[in-house]
């Protein structure tokens, strides 16, 4: 880890409260010096709210995607949604307006949301589920977020999950795949199955740019049958 690395994770730690932190587990055996290890796990406070995560975030300069973004874009949608969205980080349009998916990518999520479930009998709308992403920030030229812009951030998405407890958590493309399951396999492998994150089942499935690309016509007929599977698993 870097020094900025520690420090924003101290930092982190610090507005959550905590004011000390061990950073050493007992040696192994008897004579062998103590082990280290700068895994922190994720802590939310007692009664943890998204206006009170939103508030720690404050105007967060925990890593270097502060210097580009316009606006931090927390998330929007029903609070107490049984079904959770998640993408990579905003892109132009969203960090213009504060609000994720709302470009192009985001129109199409709409529309699959809403024409998936009004075709499936499925009462619900976008406005009804929870959308965020793993980055709060624009990352610049809308690159993919680095390791520890994702272990920085990740630490409010976590803190989001646990606060809504959705009944599942849909993990859209890669980036929010990988901050949500440690896994090593590629999305191709991986969607359309149940994961879990900390006991919530997560359904992988293709990001919405990917499926903009007109040469997807398969992946996008699979995002649907993704879809399908998500929403009767959740409001059937
Ligand atoms: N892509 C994302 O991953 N998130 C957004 O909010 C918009 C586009």
């Amino acid at each position: 880890m870097t020094r900025q690395q520690i420090r924003s994770y101290l930092e982190f730690y610090r507005d959550l409260g905590i004011d000390a932190i061990y950073n050493q587990r007992p040696a192994k055996e008897p004579g062998l010096p103590a082990e280290s290890s700068a895994v922190l796990p994720t802590f939310a406070p007692p009664g943890d709210t998204l206006q009170s995560i939103l508030a720690d975030m404050g105007d967060c300069r925990r890593c270097k995607l502060c210097e580009g973004r316009r606006t931090i874009v927390f998330g929007s949608g029903n609070e107490r949604a049984s079904l959770v969205f998640v993408g990579e980080g905003p892109g132009a349009d969203e960090d213009e307006q504060g609000l994720p998916f709302v470009g192009r990518a985001g129109q199409l999520l709409t529309q699959m949301i809403d024409n998936t479930a009004a075709k499936e009998g499925i009462p619900i709308r976008r406005s009804d589920v929870y959308i965020c992403n793993v980055v709060k920030c624009r990352p610049p030229e809308n690159r993919t977020p680095l390791p520890d812009e994702m272990e920085i951030c990740g630490q409010f998405l976590f803190r989001q999950l646990m606060a809504i407890k959705p009944k599942a958590i849909c993990a859209l493309g890669s980036t929010a795949m990988k901050a949500l399951l440690n896994t090593k396999d590629g999305i191709t492998k991986s969607r359309g199955k149940w994961h879990k994150w900390r006991k919530i089942p997560v359904m992988v499935t293709y990001h919405p740019s990917y499926l903009l690309r007109q040469y997807n016509q398969v992946a996008r007929r699979e995002a649907w049958e993704d879809l399908k599977t998500l929403l009767h698993f959740v409001y059937d």
